[in-house]
């Protein structure tokens, strides 16, 4: 049986990682620690908190004995890290959180993965750490061209510069003592259990609200989205059999204008929901500061040399994900009550 820690696995992607993998396989035990930050929520784990095969521990991977602890009684095989600040907004905002959590928190993870993998420079058969890390740690592409896995890392958000700082260190413990590691670098994710701080469930909350839907600036910038579940399975597949020591990109192959999300987004709920959701609710506000223009991945490397592709169309992938948030409106409100709303009025006070 392989024994997985799995680090922020009641966020977004790391929630849907837990259950796909659940599903998939039977003989695999995980533990998922998460110090549900605003962003974590267990009400994402539901659907497995009776599954004896998941483990959940409150905790933060900056605590080095909490950690230590976990591998001394679990043994694991292999980390996966998804724990982290993940809001661009957040980290221009405030950034110091940021580098302790995303850097200071991979380092801690690192450290206690060795001391516990590694006797005399002998690593433990089958051990990995794998870092989810992200394609902003390339900056922005102009309007042509992709990132690939040997682009220069050149972050320019508080964000994309902590998880491109986390990726040196994961490199240099690869390089320096041949830890063995694996980093994957995906583009933005879409899909259930997304918090409503990130473009597509904000605007689906807030024109399910009635809330105008804030475009930054003129609204061309250009993501490559991508669903998931098929996220999920990249980074399976890296874990049992990505080369020691590479880096893979993940991308959805679905490049797309922030407008041209937004408008979809207004015609599924106006057929599914009420004519009152049109394009009127539509406000381009203040841009973001720093904001990349464009990110696009090719994902050829990871398609080469593990077969994987992303199989979710963006027009299937969205209607599944606007039908999940229709039929979870608990989620939606239980995630909004509270703190959100003093930082739905913060963030947007001047746009
Ligand atoms: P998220 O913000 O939804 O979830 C992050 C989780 O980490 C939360 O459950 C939170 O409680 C937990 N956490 C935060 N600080 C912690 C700490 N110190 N110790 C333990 N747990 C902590 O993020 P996400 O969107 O699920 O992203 C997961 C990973 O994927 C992140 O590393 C992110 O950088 C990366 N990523 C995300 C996207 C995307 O589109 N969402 C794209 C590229 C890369
Ligand atoms: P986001 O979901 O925050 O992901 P990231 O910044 O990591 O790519 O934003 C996706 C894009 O949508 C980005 O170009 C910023 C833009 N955006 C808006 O136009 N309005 C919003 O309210 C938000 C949250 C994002």
């Amino acid at each position: 049986m392989k024994k997985y820690l799995v680090t922020g696995g009641a966020g977004f992607i790391g929630s849907n990682f837990v259950i796909y993998m659940l599903k998939k396989h039977d003989d695999i035990q995980i533990v998922n620690l998460d110090k549900l930050t605003y962003a974590g929520n267990l009400e994402n784990l539901k659907s497995v908190e009776n599954d004896p095969r998941h483990i959940f521990v409150q905790g933060d991977i900056c605590d080095k004995e909490a950690v230590t602890a976990l591998f001394e009684k679990y043994d694991f095989d292999y980390v996966i890290n998804f724990a982290a600040e993940s809001h661009v907004d957040r980290s221009i905002a405030e950034p110091e959180i940021f580098a302790k959590t995303n850097v200071l928190g991979t380092v801690n993870l690192l450290n206690c993965a060795k001391a516990a993998w590694e006797k005399d420079g002998v690593w433990k058969e089958g051990a990995k750490y794998l870092q989810v890390s992200t394609d902003e740690v390339y900056g922005s592409l102009g309007e042509t061209g992709y990132f690939m896995e040997t682009t220069p890392l050149d972050p320019h958000s508080p964000y994309s510069s902590s998880k491109a700082a986390a990726d040196l260190f994961v490199k240099a413990y690869g390089d320096t003592y041949k830890m063995p590691v694996n980093i994957t670098r995906c583009s933005n994710n879409y899909g259930p259990y997304q918090f409503p701080e990130k473009l597509i469930p904000l605007m689906i909350n807030n024109a399910k609200t009635g809330k105008h839907l804030p475009v930054y600036g003129d609204g061309m910038q250009v993501r490559d989205w991508l669903y998931v579940e098929d996220h999920c399975k990249a980074i399976d597949m890296v874990c049992t059999s990505g080369k020691l020591g590479e880096v893979y990109n993940v991308g959805g192959h679905n490049e797309r204008p922030n407008i041209f999300i937004v408008k979809k987004i207004i015609e599924i709920l106006h057929d599914k929901v009420s004519s009152e959701i049109n394009e009127s609710l539509i406000k381009h506000v203040e841009d973001r500061k720093g904001h990349d223009r464009r990110y696009g991945i090719d994902p050829e490397k990871i398609k080469r040399d593990l077969g994987w592709y992303p199989e979710t169309p963006f027009e299937k992938g969205i209607v599944l994900t606007i039908n999940w948030y229709l039929e979870n409106e608990d989620w939606m409100k239980n995630v909004t009550s509270g703190d959100y709303q003093k930082y739905y009025r913060e963030m947007y006070k001047n746009r």
